[in-house]
């Protein structure tokens, strides 16, 4: 099967066709993934808590997304990947820029994500006249919360459910190829969905997005502070690795040779 491109993801959207996208951070989930035919892969800064067992992503640096984007990328051959910018990474257009194109190219990214706050829209339009590929999240921003305890639904309110539409509009409306949105509130998830041409990927934001991603660690209940809320009413807590380590060492404990 060839490299799925955004030419491809956006006919997904046209289609109907829900597209899937997970985190990775390693070679050997990055291969697994892309084996099994998922169509996005983030590397997330996620890999803040999940692989540096922080509260947050604000630990994590441009060395750490080029080390983990660099092996990720070397290890899959199917799907589109996109790269964290993370925190303090985009704060001027010069900087931003710089740091997009580390992040982009050959044996890395196809395309870098920031959170989008009005403040971005002019360092995001710069990026995307300088010909880098954007992807936007919104809803909940992690570079902007400290821990799992602050994340909670966003769009109840006529005030919010009006600025996230707004911001999605800006954002694509700047160019910006794929947005995120996180823990949005699923009706106005839906709206933004159908409002925007491009295509729009949820994450506990329910089911009408385009699309949904999730942090890998997450899918398996083995993140190092726990997995958020709604993986847990998506029902979907298997932890068969535990299961496996738990199994290995009865085994060991019981035929010592
Ligand atoms: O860093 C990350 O893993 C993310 C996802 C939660 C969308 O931004």
């Amino acid at each position: 099967m060839s490299r799925m491109t955004l030419k491809k993801i956006n006919s997904l959207k046209k289609n109907h066709i829900g597209i899937s996208a997970l985190t990775s951070y390693d070679a050997s989930f990055a291969k697994l993934i892309d084996d099994c035919g998922v169509d996005i892969i983030l590397v997330g800064d996620s890999l803040g808590e999940v692989i540096q067992g922080y509260p947050n992503t604000h630990s994590v640096t441009m060395n750490h997304m080029c080390y983990h984007t660099e092996i990720v990328s070397r290890a899959i051959k199917k799907a589109f990947l996109i790269a964290d910018m993370p925190k303090n990474s985009y704060e001027t257009k010069s900087q931003a820029l710089r740091n997009a194109k580390k992040l982009l190219g050959t044996n890395m990214a196809d395309m870098v994500k920031i959170e989008f706050d009005k403040k971005y829209l002019g360092i995001m339009e710069h990026l995307i006249s300088s010909g880098i590929p954007v992807c936007s999240h919104i809803g909940i921003l992690p570079q902007t919360i400290s821990n799992k305890k602050d994340y909670k639904r966003i769009g109840k309110t006529m005030n919010e459910a009006n600025r996230l539409i707004h911001e999605a509009d800006l954002i694509e409306k700047a160019g910006s190829q794929i947005l995120i949105v996180e823990c949005v509130d699923s009706n106005i998830a839906k709206k933004i969905t159908k409002n925007l041409n491009i295509p729009v990927i949820g994450i506990g934001s329910g089911k009408s997005c385009d699309g949904q991603i999730r942090v890998i660690y997450d899918l398996f209940d083995i993140s190092f502070n726990g997995a958020p809320g709604f993986i847990n009413s998506e029902n979907i807590r298997l932890n068969p690795i535990k299961k496996t380590i738990e199994k290995y060492i009865m085994n060991a404990n019981r035929y010592k040779i």
